[in-house]
């Protein structure tokens, strides 16, 4: 079969695709792996539907973009995670698979999925692309919504684009889940979210198109004072989230969807959370630290 990509919708003919023509259970080529990469770089998230994979074969997958990330990021750090730590568990389960009660730690830090964010941005070499598959989705709510942060770039005022240019912020879970009011943290967690620098603008390698670089996780910004700094972010993210960059996407069990997160922001919408929502994401690191990558 032949990999076929369409625009999902028309009203955003160069973001978000819907990919037909592979199986990922079944493995890709290079030659499918070098046409999907083609593919993101043009429209930044793909849409794959009735995927019905284990673990292990969305590992396989993902390892055809590029060195892997493990799921580090996570607040669970005891051993007692039930995934592997080569997949980042989005879901609102506990260890025995059970809904997490309402005052369970770890479902309250899950809450910054709920804010606009790209993955991993808190590492130093954050991620390229993440890849996350639908396996129980609740009746109703729980979308992804996707905005495109290459057309949001060019569609800033000169003046406002020469301002962001230079621009290093600093970012942290520490921050995203500090505008939540989760501020709780145990010494060892403080030392392991320490802030790391990230570039505001970003060269997209892929594409070569100029892109923000924008993220819950940034709440500071080298040289400047704080009111400043989170005023003229919040500025940036409510121009870059409005509907014209929006793609929300409506999941479906079996779902895959990749995006590339050096060019998007994402968040998951409202749902139940007493229904099951469980998604499994796997993802790869990007090659440098954006402070070392060209713009
Ligand atoms: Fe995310």
């Amino acid at each position: 079969m032949t990999i076929y990509i369409k625009p999902i919708s028309l009203e955003r003919p160069d973001f978000a695709g819907l990919l037909s023509g592979i199986s990922v259970a079944n493995g890709i080529s290079k030659d499918d792996a070098a046409a999907i990469e083609d593919g993101m770089n043009h429209f930044a998230v793909l849409v794959l539907r009735d995927q019905q994979i284990t673990d292990d074969q969305q590992y396989a997958f993902s390892e055809h973009f590029g060195p892997m990330e493990q799921a580090t990021g996570d607040l669970d750090k005891s051993g007692t995670r039930r995934l592997s730590m080569k997949v980042n568990d989005i879901s609102n389960l506990d260890e025995d698979g059970t809904v997490m009660a309402i005052d369970d730690r770890r479902r309250q830090f899950s809450l910054g999925n709920r804010l606009w964010h790209s993955d991993s941005s808190f590492k130093q070499t954050p991620s390229k692309f993440s890849i996350l598959s639908a396996r129980d989705i609740p009746a109703s709510g729980g979308n992804t919504q996707f905005a495109d942060l290459r057309a949001a770039w060019d569609a800033l005022a000169p003046e406002i684009q020469k301002e962001c240019m230079d621009k290093i912020c600093d970012h942290s879970q520490l921050y995203s889940r500090g505008l939540l009011g989760f501020t709780e943290w145990t010494e060892a967690e403080v030392a392991f979210n320490q802030p790391v620098p990230q570039r505001l603008v970003r060269r997209h390698a892929g594409s070569d198109r100029l892109s923000l670089y924008l993220s819950a996780h940034a709440g500071a910004i080298h040289g400047q004072p704080m009111p400043e700094a989170r005023i003229f972010l919040r500025e940036l993210n409510e121009h870059a989230t409005q509907h014209q960059f929006v793609y929300s996407h409506e999941w479906q069990a079996s779902d895959l969807v990749i995006w590339d997160n050096r060019a998007t922001m994402h968040r998951a919408t409202r749902y139940d959370s007493e229904q099951v929502r469980d998604l499994h994401r796997t993802t790869v690191s990007d090659n440098a630290p954006t402070l070392q990558q060209p713009v």
